[in-house]
């Protein structure tokens, strides 16, 4: 049997984690992040890409891509296009691949604006707060489903 495949996508800004914002962000940069799941990843056998771009249609054409190239369960932190991006919710709904929306910090505990996502509806499920760890624990979560299915 093939090894199943996880997609890890990150918006825009998050290229700049460990420098950013570290009291919202921490201090994990996104290349330590990509390590850390990619070891888990190897461990577990499953294939891990992950993707950063600050260009919405980017992000667009990457999720479009699983049409063809399917991943079997996206780990999604859309960033700042949580709040703004009909076009990635649309894309992840018309590739009908599973997905989990994770935030480094907790966005219900910060303006207003944040509060609303684009994704959380039909999302998986929703990590927010738990910093860098929220992306591990995503894996475990898509690793035990895809095991299962
Ligand atoms: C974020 C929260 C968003 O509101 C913000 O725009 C980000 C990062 C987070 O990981 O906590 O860029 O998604």
């Amino acid at each position: 049997m093939s090894a199943k495949s996880v997609l890890v996508l990150h918006g825009p800004n998050l290229n700049l984690l460990g420098l950013r914002e570290p009291e919202h962000y921490g201090n994990a940069t996104l290349d330590s992040i990509n390590q850390a799941l990619a070891k888990k990843a190897e461990l577990a056998n499953i294939e891990l890409e992950t993707f950063q771009s600050n260009a919405e249609a980017e992000l667009v054409t990457k999720i479009q891509g699983l049409a063809t190239k399917k991943a079997d369960f996206v780990i999604i932190n859309p960033a700042a296009f949580t709040h703004t991006s009909v076009a990635m919710r649309d894309a992840l709904s018309a590739v009908k691949v599973p997905f989990i929306e994770v935030h480094l910090s907790n966005v219900y505990a910060r303006e207003a604006f944040r509060h609303h996502s684009y994704f959380t509806d039909i999302a998986v499920g929703v990590i927010s707060g738990l910093g860098a760890q929220g992306y591990e624990l995503a894996l475990d979560y898509a690793t035990k489903q895809l095991n299962r299915s």
